[in-house]
């Protein structure tokens, strides 16, 4: 009753809250057809469009793990973000 998302639009798409839309809509799909619990993501902290795109719609920043994940030579740090079914039900 977990689900995780991860998104990637053509760069030429960007801007114009298509995204948001799609992701919203993805998260309608998992909590009133799955009806699944949760939804999350992570997220690397430095890509702003995508967390401001989850804030957006309504997703909590729950974590932020330091040095979670490694990226050449660098330590890159990693936000988590979720909605809960009882979150998303009363907009629906
Ligand atoms: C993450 C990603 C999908 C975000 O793309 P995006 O263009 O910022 O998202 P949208 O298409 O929803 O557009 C949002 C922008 O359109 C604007 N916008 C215009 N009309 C809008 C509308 N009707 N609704 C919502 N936003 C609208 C928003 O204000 C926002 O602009 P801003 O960031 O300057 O405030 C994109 O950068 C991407 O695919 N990146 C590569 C893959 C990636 O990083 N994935 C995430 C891994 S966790």
């Amino acid at each position: 009753m977990q689900g995780e998302i991860g998104f990637a639009f053509r760069p030429d798409s960007g801007g114009r809250g298509l995204a948001t839309e799609g992701v919203h809509a993805t998260l309608g799909y998992g909590f009133a057809t799955m009806r699944m619990h949760r939804i999350f993501a992570g997220v690397d902290t430095r890509n702003e469009r995508s967390w401001k795109l989850m804030q957006r719609i309504g997703m909590r920043r729950e974590a932020h793990f330091v040095h979670a994940n490694r990226e050449g030579d660098a330590w890159i740090d990693e936000y988590i973000y979720a909605m809960l079914d009882f979150e998303w039900l009363p907009r629906a």
